[in-house]
């Protein structure tokens, strides 16, 4: 598969209006996409569990129009978000050439987060997926071509990532591969696919708790990290590091092996934090509440043998993992322990999600 057959060729201007409406998921990377090429190209193939509690809701209103150049108005909870225009804007330039019909419509873009807007989760990912959904079903009313279910979601994949990398992984379920790997099959740097290989059952229902530990504006933004990756001294080392965690996961995904699934999802965490220390400008993004978590985490799991271990995204909340069948115990220790360093004691509880679903 090449960008060439995402270039929507045909498409009729007599669907002069209409409302689409998509649902799409957040994800949490086990093995960590950072650092990128030229067009939105991963150095590294990364591997995520898609969320099932945190999502986007996007309404996408089109109508026609004859002035030139883009059109839109964006709106979050309601109300008109200025701010939110460049990011949809250079999104919308990046995509124009496999979507043609941008410049023929008005758009008006209402969406609405599950999770607090403030929380410090990265909503690009499930933002960017549910707006290059939404263009999808534009594009399936709009075009005279029949389009298999593979094809749009492969589609909606591809101008995800346009958007925001991480965004390519949120279509699909459960687990999600991004980045040109030899050892699975079909993967590709243009789009997430649905992890073709064998996963054990403890990760079917795998659940996530999300400790809010600073719910403020990041200092570095992650497009700002990444580019912090050129030039970096161990850039190299760290992609080389990333795929080959992508392939150590890969029998203990069949097998479940959870122990060694905790190492290489924490050493992933860490690895991926240690960059941003070493990048120059060097900065850090985890707050001493993170440092506290992942110190009480350690040490209830040397105390108890529970399976629960973490990872981080680009921020200082806590990713708490473990398998569903745990959850009772892990839960109590999370409200007795950990939730005193989560900012006015909030967590989000998720578990892994099967993807994005159309509302309308
Ligand atoms: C640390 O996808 O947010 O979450 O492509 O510049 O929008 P852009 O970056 P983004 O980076 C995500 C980085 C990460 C790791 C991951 O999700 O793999």
């Amino acid at each position: 598969m090449t960008e060439v057959q995402f270039i929507l060729k045909s498409y009729s201007k007599t669907k002069e209006s209409g409302q689409v409406t998509w649902e799409s998921p957040s994800n949490i990377a086990l093995v960590k996409y950072w650092g990128k090429k030229k067009g939105q190209i991963p150095e590294n193939t990364s591997i995520s569990f898609t969320l099932s509690n945190c999502k986007t809701i996007t309404t996408v209103s089109f109508e026609p129009k004859s002035t030139n150049g883009f059109e839109f108005e964006v709106y979050l909870d309601g109300e008109k978000k200025e701010d939110f225009k460049p990011k949809i804007e250079t999104f919308f330039k990046r995509i124009e050439g496999y979507v043609p019909f941008l410049k023929d419509f008005k758009f008006k873009i209402e969406t609405k987060n599950t999770f607090p807007h403030s929380s410090g989760i990265a909503s690009s990912a499930s933002g960017m997926s549910a707006l290059a959904l939404c263009l999808m079903s534009i594009e399936q009313l709009v075009s005279q071509v029949e389009m298999t279910d593979s094809y749009f979601n492969q589609k909606a994949s591809f101008l995800a990532r346009l958007g925001s990398g991480s965004a390519c992984r949120s279509i699909e379920g459960n687990l999600v591969v991004w980045g040109n790997h030899h050892a699975i099959p079909k993967s590709s740097d243009l789009f997430g696919i649905k992890y073709p290989l064998e996963v054990h059952k403890v990760f079917h229902n795998y659940q996530d708790t999300i400790l809010l530990v600073d719910q403020g504006q990041k200092q570095v933004s992650s497009t700002i990290g990444h580019n912090l990756m050129h030039g970096h001294p161990f850039a190299q080392d760290r992609f080389k590091q990333a795929n080959a965690n992508i392939e150590k996961l890969i029998p203990v995904l069949s097998s479940g092996d959870l122990e060694t699934f905790i190492e290489l999802m924490e050493s992933e965490a860490l690895s991926l934090h240690a960059m941003m220390m070493t990048s120059l400008p060097y900065f850090i993004l985890m707050k001493p509440h993170t440092l506290a978590i992942i110190n009480k985490i350690w040490a209830f799991r040397k105390q108890t043998g529970l399976p629960v271990g973490f990872t981080l995204d680009a921020g200082a909340n806590v990713h708490v993992l473990y398998p569903e069948k745990e959850k009772n115990k892990i839960l109590e220790f999370i409200q007795n322990e950990l939730v005193a360093f989560c900012e006015n004691e909030q967590y989000i509880c998720d578990q892994i999600g099967f993807g994005a679903n159309q509302i309308q």
